[in-house]
């Protein structure tokens, strides 16, 4: 069986370098992996990958053609995934992987929250799920985690996908800030405290006010501490998402899921 795990967040949170490195984890345990690369505008990847959208949509051809700047041109470029998508599933069938790591578009907002992503998402295969990526520097205070977590659920409401959160970049933070993270995802009323100390009190009440939602969403996962670079965290990383596609939610989740 395939599963087809998404690599999402936003521009710059590490999506491709993870990418490689989670496929050097899994081969590394004789998993067969397939990368895609679905960013148009991707000007230089860490990793080869085996299939790769720019050869199908060149961004810099959209712009020529309908007189769009870089903005405008990446759009046009992801909403015409929806017209790769059927090809890419029969190759991808064809190569028969246990898993397909997609690097999805830079520009997050672009893929998730128009119309294209989520086909795309529905149309590539049945067993899937998200890595969401969130870049452990942007973290470190109680109002940006919410934040992340919030970005992290909007995601989840579109896709319905199981999804896991990677912590990325943990190389760049110092021990007692990752452990401070680690303690705001495991205890929500640490988290409160936390947030009562902020100096803002609009962003104290924005952010006690969402918690509470946040985990009524019924939203899965982990949080799983990771540094690309330097590899570390990729096998609890590896198990994890294992173990979202041996779950039963993964499978009602995906049943229910209907793209707009
Ligand atoms: P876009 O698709 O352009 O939005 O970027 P991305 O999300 O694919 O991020 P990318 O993998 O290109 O990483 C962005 C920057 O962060 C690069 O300079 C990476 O070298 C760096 N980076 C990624 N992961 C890590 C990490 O674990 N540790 C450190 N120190 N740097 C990292």
């Amino acid at each position: 069986m395939t599963n087809i795990i998404y690599i999402v967040g936003p521009a710059g949170s590490g999506k491709s370098t993870l990418t490689l490195s989670l496929l050097e984890t899994m081969e590394s345990y004789e998993l067969k992996c397939v990368t895609v690369n679905l960013d148009p505008g991707a000007e230089w990847l860490p990793y080869t990958p085996d299939i790769d959208i720019r050869k199908d949509i060149s961004l810099t051809e959209i712009m020529r053609r309908y007189k769009l700047g870089p903005n405008g041109g990446l759009i046009a470029a992801i909403d015409l995934l929806v017209d790769h998508v059927h090809r890419l599933r029969e190759i991808i069938k064809g190569m028969k992987p246990d898993y397909v790591l997609v690097d999805t578009p830079g520009q997050m907002e672009l893929f998730a929250f128009r119309d294209s992503g989520p086909i795309v998402v529905k149309t590539l295969g049945e067993n899937r799920g998200t890595l969401f990526l969130a870049d452990a520097c942007m973290c470190r205070s109680p109002s940006t985690f919410v934040s992340t977590l919030l970005l992290s659920a909007s995601v989840f409401v579109r896709f319905r996908n199981p999804q896991i959160i990677a912590l990325t970049k943990t190389d760049l933070i110092k021990e007692d800030d990752l452990n401070r993270i680690l303690d705001w995802w495991d205890n929500q009323e640490s988290l409160l405290d936390a947030m009562q100390e902020e100096p803002n009190p609009l962003q104290r009440d924005v952010a006690s006010s969402i918690l509470p939602g946040l985990r009524g969403l019924g939203m899965p996962g982990e949080l799983i501490p990771v540094s690309a670079t330097r590899g570390s965290g990729m096998l609890e990383l590896m198990t994890s998402i294992e173990r979202a596609f041996a779950s039963e939610t993964a499978l009602d989740l995906g049943k229910e899921f209907e793209p707009p």
